[in-house]
Protein backbone atom coordinates (compact mmCIF):
# COMPACT_ATOMS: atom_id res chain seq x y z
CA UNK A 1 0.00 0.00 0.00
CA UNK A 2 1.19 3.19 -1.02
CA UNK A 3 1.07 6.25 1.44
CA UNK A 4 -0.48 9.60 0.50
CA UNK A 5 1.30 12.46 1.23
CA UNK A 6 -0.50 14.61 4.02
CA UNK A 7 -1.83 17.47 1.78
CA UNK A 8 0.40 20.78 2.83
CA UNK A 9 -1.01 22.88 5.45
CA UNK A 10 -1.50 26.07 3.26
CA UNK A 11 -2.69 27.47 6.88
CA UNK A 12 -0.49 27.33 9.57
CA UNK A 13 -0.94 30.54 11.29
CA UNK A 14 -1.38 33.77 8.65
CA UNK A 15 -2.17 36.72 10.95
CA UNK A 16 -5.52 37.21 10.19
CA UNK A 17 -6.11 33.64 12.23
CA UNK A 18 -6.11 35.10 15.76
CA UNK A 19 -5.93 38.83 15.20
CA UNK A 20 -8.20 41.22 17.01
CA UNK A 21 -9.55 43.08 14.72
CA UNK A 22 -11.10 46.93 15.23
CA UNK A 23 -13.79 47.83 13.43
CA UNK A 24 -13.94 52.08 13.16
CA UNK A 25 -17.46 53.15 10.88
CA UNK A 26 -15.43 56.69 9.51
CA UNK A 27 -18.83 58.81 10.17
CA UNK A 28 -18.45 58.25 13.77
CA UNK A 29 -14.87 57.48 14.87
CA UNK A 30 -13.20 61.20 14.91
CA UNK A 31 -13.87 64.40 12.82
CA UNK A 32 -10.75 66.79 11.69
CA UNK A 33 -12.24 69.16 9.90
CA UNK A 34 -15.07 70.18 12.01
CA UNK A 35 -18.41 69.06 10.03
CA UNK A 36 -19.69 67.02 12.05
CA UNK A 37 -19.40 64.17 10.26
CA UNK A 38 -16.08 62.22 10.85
CA UNK A 39 -13.51 61.61 8.23
CA UNK A 40 -10.41 59.62 7.69
CA UNK A 41 -7.39 62.38 8.63
CA UNK A 42 -9.37 62.24 12.11
CA UNK A 43 -9.18 58.51 12.31
CA UNK A 44 -5.26 58.98 11.53
CA UNK A 45 -4.82 61.39 14.41
CA UNK A 46 -6.34 58.62 16.63
CA UNK A 47 -4.77 55.86 15.41
CA UNK A 48 -2.41 55.53 18.86
CA UNK A 49 -5.44 54.86 20.76
CA UNK A 50 -5.50 51.70 18.06
CA UNK A 51 -1.94 51.11 18.78
CA UNK A 52 -2.44 51.09 22.77
CA UNK A 53 -5.77 48.86 22.74
CA UNK A 54 -3.01 46.35 21.16
CA UNK A 55 -5.16 45.23 18.09
CA UNK A 56 -3.53 43.65 15.12
CA UNK A 57 -6.09 45.11 12.20
CA UNK A 58 -8.98 48.08 11.87
CA UNK A 59 -11.49 47.25 9.32
CA UNK A 60 -12.76 50.73 7.85
CA UNK A 61 -16.83 50.76 7.30
CA UNK A 62 -17.00 52.66 3.20
CA UNK A 63 -15.80 55.55 2.95
CA UNK A 64 -16.08 55.46 -1.03
CA UNK A 65 -17.74 58.38 -3.00
CA UNK A 66 -21.25 57.94 -2.03
CA UNK A 67 -24.58 60.09 -1.44
CA UNK A 68 -24.98 58.40 2.00
CA UNK A 69 -28.38 57.19 1.49
CA UNK A 70 -27.23 54.01 3.35
CA UNK A 71 -24.36 55.03 5.57
CA UNK A 72 -21.52 54.87 2.61
CA UNK A 73 -23.17 51.11 2.38
CA UNK A 74 -24.56 52.69 -1.16
CA UNK A 75 -21.26 53.27 -3.45
CA UNK A 76 -21.19 55.25 -6.37
CA UNK A 77 -17.18 54.99 -7.17
CA UNK A 78 -15.63 52.35 -5.36
CA UNK A 79 -12.08 54.05 -6.44
CA UNK A 80 -12.98 57.28 -5.12
CA UNK A 81 -12.69 58.78 -1.34
CA UNK A 82 -15.89 60.24 -0.44
CA UNK A 83 -15.21 64.11 -0.27
CA UNK A 84 -16.91 64.17 2.98
CA UNK A 85 -14.34 61.79 4.91
CA UNK A 86 -11.02 62.98 2.50
CA UNK A 87 -9.10 61.99 -0.35
CA UNK A 88 -6.82 59.33 -1.46
CA UNK A 89 -3.97 61.00 -0.15
CA UNK A 90 -5.80 60.67 3.26
CA UNK A 91 -6.16 57.25 2.89
CA UNK A 92 -2.31 56.30 1.86
CA UNK A 93 -1.83 58.63 5.03
CA UNK A 94 -4.14 56.44 7.14
CA UNK A 95 -2.71 53.40 6.26
CA UNK A 96 1.01 54.26 6.16
CA UNK A 97 0.88 55.50 9.98
CA UNK A 98 -1.45 52.03 10.41
CA UNK A 99 1.61 49.95 8.99
CA UNK A 100 4.07 52.07 10.99
CA UNK A 101 2.31 50.99 14.32
CA UNK A 102 1.72 47.42 13.18
CA UNK A 103 -2.09 47.59 12.53
CA UNK A 104 -2.78 45.95 9.22
CA UNK A 105 -5.90 47.98 7.19
CA UNK A 106 -8.82 45.80 5.86
CA UNK A 107 -11.33 47.82 3.77
CA UNK A 108 -14.86 46.92 3.24
CA UNK A 109 -16.15 45.66 -0.17
CA UNK A 110 -19.70 46.36 -1.29
CA UNK A 111 -20.44 43.90 -4.13
CA UNK A 112 -23.85 43.22 -4.24
CA UNK A 113 -25.37 46.49 -5.11
CA UNK A 114 -24.13 49.97 -6.13
CA UNK A 115 -25.38 53.30 -5.76
CA UNK A 116 -28.06 54.83 -8.01
CA UNK A 117 -25.29 57.08 -8.34
CA UNK A 118 -22.89 55.26 -9.73
CA UNK A 119 -22.34 55.67 -13.50
CA UNK A 120 -23.64 52.18 -14.65
CA UNK A 121 -26.62 52.82 -12.74
CA UNK A 122 -27.17 56.04 -14.50
CA UNK A 123 -26.61 54.55 -18.08
CA UNK A 124 -28.71 51.53 -17.12
CA UNK A 125 -31.90 53.95 -16.72
CA UNK A 126 -30.67 55.89 -19.37
CA UNK A 127 -30.82 53.12 -21.77
CA UNK A 128 -33.37 50.93 -23.15
CA UNK A 129 -35.02 47.42 -21.83
CA UNK A 130 -32.97 45.18 -22.79
CA UNK A 131 -29.89 46.93 -22.98
CA UNK A 132 -26.49 45.74 -21.96
CA UNK A 133 -26.60 48.56 -19.59
CA UNK A 134 -29.36 47.32 -18.09
CA UNK A 135 -28.21 43.49 -18.21
CA UNK A 136 -25.40 44.81 -15.56
CA UNK A 137 -28.33 45.12 -12.49
CA UNK A 138 -31.24 43.04 -12.27
CA UNK A 139 -34.06 44.62 -14.39
CA UNK A 140 -37.39 42.61 -15.56
CA UNK A 141 -40.76 43.41 -16.37
CA UNK A 142 -43.56 43.53 -13.96
CA UNK A 143 -46.46 41.07 -13.70
CA UNK A 144 -50.12 41.54 -14.34
CA UNK A 145 -52.05 43.18 -17.34
CA UNK A 146 -49.76 46.20 -17.70
CA UNK A 147 -47.02 45.12 -15.91
CA UNK A 148 -47.88 47.05 -12.79
CA UNK A 149 -47.26 44.25 -10.21
CA UNK A 150 -43.36 44.04 -9.28
CA UNK A 151 -41.62 40.35 -10.80
CA UNK A 152 -41.93 39.04 -7.99
CA UNK A 153 -42.93 39.29 -3.93
CA UNK A 154 -39.60 39.71 -2.38
CA UNK A 155 -39.37 42.98 0.18
CA UNK A 156 -36.60 44.97 1.17
CA UNK A 157 -34.50 44.14 4.00
CA UNK A 158 -34.96 48.01 5.39
CA UNK A 159 -38.66 47.13 4.32
CA UNK A 160 -41.45 47.82 1.83
CA UNK A 161 -41.37 46.28 -1.60
CA UNK A 162 -37.58 44.93 -3.21
CA UNK A 163 -38.51 45.98 -6.35
CA UNK A 164 -39.05 49.43 -7.66
CA UNK A 165 -40.17 50.68 -11.69
CA UNK A 166 -38.52 52.91 -13.94
CA UNK A 167 -40.72 55.04 -16.30
CA UNK A 168 -40.22 53.02 -19.27
CA UNK A 169 -42.46 50.56 -17.54
CA UNK A 170 -39.17 47.69 -16.14
CA UNK A 171 -38.68 47.37 -12.48
CA UNK A 172 -35.24 46.76 -10.98
CA UNK A 173 -34.09 44.45 -8.10
CA UNK A 174 -33.06 45.78 -4.64
CA UNK A 175 -32.40 44.36 -1.47
CA UNK A 176 -31.79 47.39 0.20
CA UNK A 177 -33.00 50.85 -0.11
CA UNK A 178 -34.33 51.86 -3.56
CA UNK A 179 -30.88 53.65 -3.96
CA UNK A 180 -29.24 50.35 -3.93
CA UNK A 181 -29.59 48.64 -7.09
CA UNK A 182 -28.88 44.86 -6.86
CA UNK A 183 -26.10 43.96 -9.87
CA UNK A 184 -26.41 40.99 -11.90
CA UNK A 185 -23.14 38.73 -11.08
CA UNK A 186 -23.90 37.04 -14.17
CA UNK A 187 -22.44 39.44 -15.98
CA UNK A 188 -19.16 39.09 -16.94
CA UNK A 189 -18.78 43.38 -16.65
CA UNK A 190 -19.41 42.90 -13.32
CA UNK A 191 -17.67 40.43 -12.62
CA UNK A 192 -14.58 41.86 -14.45
CA UNK A 193 -15.11 45.39 -12.74
CA UNK A 194 -14.77 44.10 -9.45
CA UNK A 195 -11.58 41.76 -10.27
CA UNK A 196 -10.28 45.61 -10.93
CA UNK A 197 -11.78 47.31 -7.76
CA UNK A 198 -10.30 44.51 -5.47
CA UNK A 199 -6.56 44.89 -7.80
CA UNK A 200 -6.47 48.53 -6.92
CA UNK A 201 -7.19 48.70 -3.29
CA UNK A 202 -4.52 45.58 -3.05
CA UNK A 203 -2.44 47.86 -5.17
CA UNK A 204 -2.58 50.32 -2.34
CA UNK A 205 -1.76 48.22 0.33
CA UNK A 206 -4.77 47.32 2.30
CA UNK A 207 -4.45 43.83 3.55
CA UNK A 208 -8.00 42.52 3.26
CA UNK A 209 -11.43 42.90 2.84
CA UNK A 210 -14.71 42.41 4.59
CA UNK A 211 -17.35 41.63 1.93
CA UNK A 212 -20.53 43.29 2.26
CA UNK A 213 -23.59 40.69 2.22
CA UNK A 214 -21.41 38.57 0.75
CA UNK A 215 -24.08 35.30 0.76
CA UNK A 216 -26.42 37.53 -1.51
CA UNK A 217 -24.72 37.74 -5.00
CA UNK A 218 -26.04 35.43 -6.71
CA UNK A 219 -29.94 35.20 -6.55
CA UNK A 220 -31.88 31.91 -7.51
CA UNK A 221 -32.28 31.85 -11.34
CA UNK A 222 -35.86 31.97 -11.70
CA UNK A 223 -36.41 34.70 -9.31
CA UNK A 224 -39.15 32.90 -7.72
CA UNK A 225 -41.71 33.98 -4.96
CA UNK A 226 -40.70 34.09 -1.15
CA UNK A 227 -43.30 34.05 1.59
CA UNK A 228 -40.01 34.04 4.22
CA UNK A 229 -38.85 37.23 5.84
CA UNK A 230 -36.14 38.93 3.80
CA UNK A 231 -33.88 40.00 6.48
CA UNK A 232 -30.24 40.36 7.26
CA UNK A 233 -30.86 38.43 10.49
CA UNK A 234 -33.25 35.94 9.00
CA UNK A 235 -32.26 35.83 5.85
CA UNK A 236 -32.48 32.32 5.35
CA UNK A 237 -34.96 29.37 6.61
CA UNK A 238 -34.72 26.81 8.59
CA UNK A 239 -36.00 23.00 8.07
CA UNK A 240 -34.35 20.94 11.08
CA UNK A 241 -33.60 17.56 10.08
CA UNK A 242 -30.79 14.94 10.40
CA UNK A 243 -28.73 16.82 7.78
CA UNK A 244 -28.48 20.23 7.86
CA UNK A 245 -26.71 21.23 4.90
CA UNK A 246 -28.82 18.89 2.41
CA UNK A 247 -32.04 19.86 4.42
CA UNK A 248 -31.65 23.78 4.65
CA UNK A 249 -33.08 25.51 1.95
CA UNK A 250 -32.16 29.06 1.88
CA UNK A 251 -34.29 31.69 0.64
CA UNK A 252 -34.29 32.42 -3.38
CA UNK A 253 -31.73 35.73 -2.79
CA UNK A 254 -29.56 34.71 0.29
CA UNK A 255 -26.93 31.82 -0.03
CA UNK A 256 -27.29 30.35 -3.62
CA UNK A 257 -24.67 27.85 -4.25
CA UNK A 258 -23.26 30.18 -7.14
CA UNK A 259 -21.77 32.71 -4.74
CA UNK A 260 -18.69 30.21 -4.02
CA UNK A 261 -17.39 30.91 -7.54
CA UNK A 262 -16.77 34.31 -6.96
CA UNK A 263 -15.22 33.64 -3.75
CA UNK A 264 -12.66 30.81 -5.02
CA UNK A 265 -12.24 33.50 -7.93
CA UNK A 266 -11.02 36.20 -5.81
CA UNK A 267 -8.75 34.26 -3.37
CA UNK A 268 -6.87 33.41 -6.67
CA UNK A 269 -6.34 37.33 -7.00
CA UNK A 270 -5.70 37.22 -3.38
CA UNK A 271 -2.97 35.23 -4.27
CA UNK A 272 -1.29 36.78 -6.34
CA UNK A 273 -0.44 39.16 -3.48
CA UNK A 274 2.18 38.99 -0.72
CA UNK A 275 1.46 39.15 3.45
CA UNK A 276 -1.85 36.92 3.39
CA UNK A 277 -4.13 39.22 1.94
CA UNK A 278 -7.40 38.26 3.79
CA UNK A 279 -11.18 38.35 3.10
CA UNK A 280 -14.02 38.36 5.85
CA UNK A 281 -17.95 37.17 4.41
CA UNK A 282 -20.75 38.97 6.37
CA UNK A 283 -22.97 36.28 5.67
CA UNK A 284 -26.04 36.02 7.43
CA UNK A 285 -26.23 32.40 6.95
CA UNK A 286 -27.67 29.08 8.88
CA UNK A 287 -26.49 26.75 9.60
CA UNK A 288 -22.98 26.65 10.63
CA UNK A 289 -21.98 24.13 8.28
CA UNK A 290 -23.60 25.93 5.36
CA UNK A 291 -21.94 28.89 6.51
CA UNK A 292 -18.24 27.35 6.92
CA UNK A 293 -18.50 26.35 3.25
CA UNK A 294 -17.11 30.62 2.36
CA UNK A 295 -14.08 29.61 4.23
CA UNK A 296 -13.21 26.64 2.50
CA UNK A 297 -9.57 26.59 2.05
CA UNK A 298 -10.16 27.77 -1.61
CA UNK A 299 -12.13 30.80 -0.74
CA UNK A 300 -12.74 33.42 1.83
CA UNK A 301 -10.24 33.49 4.58
CA UNK A 302 -13.05 34.03 7.34
CA UNK A 303 -16.53 34.64 7.87
CA UNK A 304 -18.66 36.72 11.11
CA UNK A 305 -19.88 34.06 13.19
CA UNK A 306 -23.30 36.09 13.88
CA UNK A 307 -24.74 32.53 15.72
CA UNK A 308 -22.36 33.88 18.66
CA UNK A 309 -23.74 37.37 18.66
CA UNK A 310 -27.07 36.73 18.55
CA UNK A 311 -27.50 34.34 21.64
CA UNK A 312 -28.87 35.82 24.68
CA UNK A 313 -26.91 35.98 28.25
CA UNK A 314 -26.91 31.98 28.74
CA UNK A 315 -24.42 30.13 29.54
CA UNK A 316 -25.98 27.12 27.33
CA UNK A 317 -26.79 28.81 24.66
CA UNK A 318 -23.24 30.75 24.18
CA UNK A 319 -21.62 26.69 24.67
CA UNK A 320 -23.68 25.61 21.81
CA UNK A 321 -22.75 28.29 19.28
CA UNK A 322 -19.22 27.75 20.05
CA UNK A 323 -19.90 24.50 19.67
CA UNK A 324 -21.92 24.55 16.09
CA UNK A 325 -19.42 26.61 14.78
CA UNK A 326 -15.90 25.09 15.77
CA UNK A 327 -17.08 22.21 14.82
CA UNK A 328 -18.68 23.41 11.33
CA UNK A 329 -15.19 25.39 10.46
CA UNK A 330 -12.83 22.44 12.17
CA UNK A 331 -14.27 20.16 9.07
CA UNK A 332 -12.98 23.03 6.65
CA UNK A 333 -9.69 23.24 8.45
CA UNK A 334 -10.46 27.48 8.99
CA UNK A 335 -10.14 28.77 12.20
CA UNK A 336 -13.52 30.46 13.49
CA UNK A 337 -14.19 34.21 14.27
CA UNK A 338 -15.39 35.59 17.05
CA UNK A 339 -18.01 39.22 17.04
CA UNK A 340 -20.23 41.05 19.95
CA UNK A 341 -21.22 44.01 18.21
CA UNK A 342 -21.08 45.90 15.19
CA UNK A 343 -23.12 48.96 13.25
CA UNK A 344 -25.75 47.33 12.41
CA UNK A 345 -26.61 45.92 16.06
CA UNK A 346 -27.70 46.93 19.24
CA UNK A 347 -24.16 47.44 21.31
CA UNK A 348 -23.97 44.73 23.49
CA UNK A 349 -23.40 46.98 26.40
CA UNK A 350 -27.21 47.62 25.84
CA UNK A 351 -28.24 44.43 24.26
CA UNK A 352 -27.29 42.45 27.52
CA UNK A 353 -29.19 44.86 29.83
CA UNK A 354 -32.44 43.53 27.84
CA UNK A 355 -34.75 41.31 29.90
CA UNK A 356 -34.83 38.93 26.72
CA UNK A 357 -31.59 39.80 25.05
CA UNK A 358 -32.05 38.11 21.11
CA UNK A 359 -35.43 39.99 20.69
CA UNK A 360 -34.27 43.43 19.61
CA UNK A 361 -31.05 42.83 17.18
CA UNK A 362 -31.53 46.45 15.70
CA UNK A 363 -32.14 49.19 17.71
CA UNK A 364 -33.85 50.66 20.48
CA UNK A 365 -36.55 53.67 20.58
CA UNK A 366 -37.43 55.97 23.26
CA UNK A 367 -40.74 53.96 23.75
CA UNK A 368 -38.90 50.15 24.03
CA UNK A 369 -37.64 48.61 26.50
CA UNK A 370 -35.05 50.57 28.16
CA UNK A 371 -31.73 48.59 28.98
CA UNK A 372 -30.42 48.31 32.83
CA UNK A 373 -26.92 50.41 31.97
CA UNK A 374 -25.42 48.88 35.13
CA UNK A 375 -26.10 45.22 34.08
CA UNK A 376 -25.68 45.36 31.25
CA UNK A 377 -22.06 46.67 30.94
CA UNK A 378 -21.06 44.12 33.62
CA UNK A 379 -22.41 41.51 31.17
CA UNK A 380 -20.77 43.20 28.32
CA UNK A 381 -17.40 42.88 29.61
CA UNK A 382 -17.81 39.01 30.92
CA UNK A 383 -18.67 38.13 27.84
CA UNK A 384 -16.14 39.85 25.94
CA UNK A 385 -13.72 38.80 28.50
CA UNK A 386 -14.85 34.69 28.02
CA UNK A 387 -15.08 35.24 24.29
CA UNK A 388 -11.45 37.36 23.61
CA UNK A 389 -10.05 33.95 25.25
CA UNK A 390 -11.54 31.73 22.66
CA UNK A 391 -9.49 30.44 19.75
CA UNK A 392 -9.49 32.70 16.22
CA UNK A 393 -9.94 35.89 15.52
CA UNK A 394 -12.54 38.23 17.19
CA UNK A 395 -13.88 41.59 15.91
CA UNK A 396 -14.66 44.49 18.40
CA UNK A 397 -16.68 47.15 17.48
CA UNK A 398 -15.14 50.98 18.02
CA UNK A 399 -16.39 52.68 21.64
CA UNK A 400 -17.30 49.08 22.88
CA UNK A 401 -13.62 49.51 24.74
CA UNK A 402 -15.28 52.42 25.99
CA UNK A 403 -18.05 50.59 27.10
CA UNK A 404 -20.83 52.85 24.92
CA UNK A 405 -24.69 51.90 25.57
CA UNK A 406 -26.51 52.22 22.87
CA UNK A 407 -28.45 55.69 22.44
CA UNK A 408 -31.97 55.22 23.12
CA UNK A 409 -33.63 58.45 22.96
CA UNK A 410 -32.13 59.59 19.38
CA UNK A 411 -35.03 61.91 18.50
CA UNK A 412 -36.66 60.93 14.64
CA UNK A 413 -35.36 63.91 12.81
CA UNK A 414 -31.94 63.32 13.48
CA UNK A 415 -32.22 59.43 12.38
CA UNK A 416 -30.32 58.36 9.12
CA UNK A 417 -30.92 54.92 8.62
CA UNK A 418 -33.51 54.32 6.27
CA UNK A 419 -34.50 51.43 7.73
CA UNK A 420 -36.46 54.02 9.94
CA UNK A 421 -38.25 55.64 7.01
CA UNK A 422 -38.79 52.46 4.58
CA UNK A 423 -40.29 50.64 7.80
CA UNK A 424 -42.48 53.90 8.46
CA UNK A 425 -41.04 54.36 12.13
CA UNK A 426 -41.38 50.61 12.70
CA UNK A 427 -37.81 49.90 13.38
CA UNK A 428 -36.24 52.80 14.93
CA UNK A 429 -33.41 51.71 12.75
CA UNK A 430 -29.23 51.33 13.67
CA UNK A 431 -28.38 54.80 14.34
CA UNK A 432 -28.25 54.17 18.13
CA UNK A 433 -24.94 52.14 17.63
CA UNK A 434 -23.41 54.65 15.46
CA UNK A 435 -23.08 57.60 17.59
CA UNK A 436 -19.83 59.63 17.24
CA UNK A 437 -17.23 58.70 20.42
CA UNK A 438 -16.47 60.37 22.80
CA UNK A 439 -12.95 61.47 23.28
CA UNK A 440 -12.64 63.93 26.02
CA UNK A 441 -15.00 64.26 28.58
CA UNK A 442 -14.94 68.14 28.66
CA UNK A 443 -14.78 68.85 25.50
CA UNK A 444 -17.10 69.99 22.83
CA UNK A 445 -18.61 67.01 21.00
CA UNK A 446 -16.48 64.87 24.00
CA UNK A 447 -13.73 65.72 21.13
CA UNK A 448 -15.66 63.84 18.31
CA UNK A 449 -14.53 67.46 16.67
CA UNK A 450 -13.11 70.67 17.24
CA UNK A 451 -16.41 72.75 16.75
CA UNK A 452 -18.46 70.51 18.54
CA UNK A 453 -20.72 69.56 15.57
CA UNK A 454 -22.06 65.83 15.50
CA UNK A 455 -24.16 63.92 12.76
CA UNK A 456 -26.01 62.78 15.59
CA UNK A 457 -26.46 63.81 19.15
CA UNK A 458 -24.10 61.97 21.88
CA UNK A 459 -26.04 61.02 24.96
CA UNK A 460 -24.83 63.40 28.24
CA UNK A 461 -23.58 59.68 29.92
CA UNK A 462 -21.11 59.36 27.25
CA UNK A 463 -19.01 62.57 29.59
CA UNK A 464 -18.42 59.97 31.77
CA UNK A 465 -17.47 56.88 29.40
CA UNK A 466 -15.01 59.59 27.23
CA UNK A 467 -11.35 57.86 26.89
CA UNK A 468 -9.67 60.39 28.60
CA UNK A 469 -11.92 59.73 31.58
CA UNK A 470 -10.99 56.36 31.50
CA UNK A 471 -6.70 56.29 30.83
CA UNK A 472 -5.23 55.10 33.65
CA UNK A 473 -8.37 54.12 35.80
CA UNK A 474 -7.65 50.85 37.14
CA UNK A 475 -10.73 49.12 36.78
CA UNK A 476 -11.96 51.05 33.77
CA UNK A 477 -13.83 49.35 30.47
CA UNK A 478 -10.47 50.88 28.55
CA UNK A 479 -8.24 49.53 30.80
CA UNK A 480 -9.69 45.68 30.59
CA UNK A 481 -9.71 46.08 27.23
CA UNK A 482 -5.94 46.73 26.95
CA UNK A 483 -5.06 44.17 29.80
CA UNK A 484 -7.56 41.64 27.86
CA UNK A 485 -5.71 41.96 24.29
CA UNK A 486 -2.18 41.88 25.56
CA UNK A 487 -2.95 39.09 28.34
CA UNK A 488 -4.40 37.15 25.10
CA UNK A 489 -1.41 37.67 23.01
CA UNK A 490 1.69 36.86 25.98
CA UNK A 491 -0.75 33.39 26.32
CA UNK A 492 -1.14 32.47 22.44
CA UNK A 493 -4.90 32.23 23.85
CA UNK A 494 -6.24 33.45 19.95
CA UNK A 495 -3.94 30.08 18.82
CA UNK A 496 -4.95 28.21 21.58
CA UNK A 497 -6.64 24.87 22.25
CA UNK A 498 -9.68 25.20 23.91
CA UNK A 499 -11.72 22.27 25.67
CA UNK A 500 -14.95 22.68 28.09
CA UNK A 501 -13.82 22.15 32.06
CA UNK A 502 -16.92 20.47 32.70
CA UNK A 503 -15.62 19.19 35.99
CA UNK A 504 -14.50 22.94 37.01
CA UNK A 505 -19.01 24.01 35.69
CA UNK A 506 -21.47 21.74 37.41
CA UNK A 507 -23.53 24.60 37.92
CA UNK A 508 -26.23 26.14 35.29
CA UNK A 509 -25.57 28.90 33.78
CA UNK A 510 -22.01 28.72 33.93
CA UNK A 511 -19.77 28.63 30.75
CA UNK A 512 -16.55 27.27 31.59
CA UNK A 513 -13.37 26.24 29.34
CA UNK A 514 -9.54 25.55 29.43
CA UNK A 515 -6.94 26.76 26.80
CA UNK A 516 -3.38 27.36 27.12
CA UNK A 517 -3.12 26.44 31.23
CA UNK A 518 -6.05 29.14 31.96
CA UNK A 519 -9.50 28.33 32.88
CA UNK A 520 -11.86 30.43 31.73
CA UNK A 521 -14.89 30.89 33.56
CA UNK A 522 -18.25 33.08 33.02
CA UNK A 523 -21.02 33.37 35.37
CA UNK A 524 -24.48 33.86 33.77
CA UNK A 525 -26.31 32.36 36.67
CA UNK A 526 -27.80 34.59 39.59
CA UNK A 527 -25.62 33.28 42.09
CA UNK A 528 -22.20 32.92 42.64
CA UNK A 529 -20.53 29.84 41.93
CA UNK A 530 -17.67 28.77 43.79
CA UNK A 531 -14.29 28.30 41.73
CA UNK A 532 -11.42 26.10 42.47
CA UNK A 533 -9.24 26.62 45.41
CA UNK A 534 -5.72 27.59 45.30
CA UNK A 535 -6.58 28.65 41.56
CA UNK A 536 -4.64 32.61 40.40
CA UNK A 537 -6.48 35.25 39.32
CA UNK A 538 -5.06 36.43 35.98
CA UNK A 539 -7.88 39.14 35.06
CA UNK A 540 -11.67 39.39 36.23
CA UNK A 541 -14.05 41.30 33.87
CA UNK A 542 -14.73 43.58 37.00
CA UNK A 543 -12.98 44.08 40.20
CA UNK A 544 -15.13 42.51 42.46
CA UNK A 545 -15.48 39.36 40.10
CA UNK A 546 -14.54 36.85 43.00
CA UNK A 547 -16.02 37.59 46.54
CA UNK A 548 -15.11 34.97 49.39
CA UNK A 549 -14.05 32.32 46.47
CA UNK A 550 -16.79 32.33 44.79
CA UNK A 551 -17.60 34.23 40.48
CA UNK A 552 -20.08 36.42 41.55
CA UNK A 553 -23.36 36.64 39.25
CA UNK A 554 -22.36 38.80 35.68
CA UNK A 555 -18.59 38.42 35.66
CA UNK A 556 -16.19 36.01 34.21
CA UNK A 557 -12.28 35.57 35.03
CA UNK A 558 -9.31 34.18 33.17
CA UNK A 559 -7.63 32.17 35.90
CA UNK A 560 -4.54 29.68 36.19
CA UNK A 561 -5.04 26.57 37.73
CA UNK A 562 -2.86 25.11 40.34
C1 LIG B 1 -24.57 45.11 5.59
C2 LIG B 1 -24.00 46.34 6.19
O1 LIG B 1 -23.30 46.01 7.35
C3 LIG B 1 -25.15 47.26 6.46
O2 LIG B 1 -24.78 48.37 7.22
C4 LIG B 1 -25.74 47.68 5.14
O3 LIG B 1 -26.89 48.46 5.37
C5 LIG B 1 -26.14 46.46 4.31
N1 LIG B 1 -25.15 45.43 4.33
C6 LIG B 1 -26.38 46.84 2.88
O4 LIG B 1 -25.17 47.16 2.26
Amino acid sequence: MTLEPAPADTRTTPWWADAVIYQVYPRSFADADGDGMGDLPGITSRLDHLASLGVDALWLSPFYLSPQHDAGYDVADYRQVDPRFGSLADFDALREKADRLGIRTIVDLVPNHTSDEHVWFQAALAAAPGSPERDRYIFRDGRGPDGAEPPNNWTSVFGGPGWTRVPDGQWYLHLFDVTQPDLNWHNPEVVAEFDDVIRFWLDRGVHGFRVDVAHGLVKHPDLPDWDGHTAMVEGTTRTGGADPIEEHVPAPMFDQDGVHEIYRHWNDILGEYDGDRMMVAEAWVEPAPRLAKYVRPDEMQQAFNFEFLIEGWDAAGMARAVDSVMAANEAVGAPTTWVLSNHDVVRHASRFGLADPTGRSAGIGADDEQPDAGIGLRRARAATLAMLALPGSAYLYQGEELGLPEATQLPADAREDPTFVRSGGADVGRDGCRVPLPWEAGAPAYGFSPTGASWLPQPASFADLAADAQEGVPGSTLELYRQMTALRRELHLGTGTMAWAEEHAPAEGILAFTTEGVLVVLNTADRAFELPAGAELLLGSVPDAIDGGALVPDAAVWLRLP
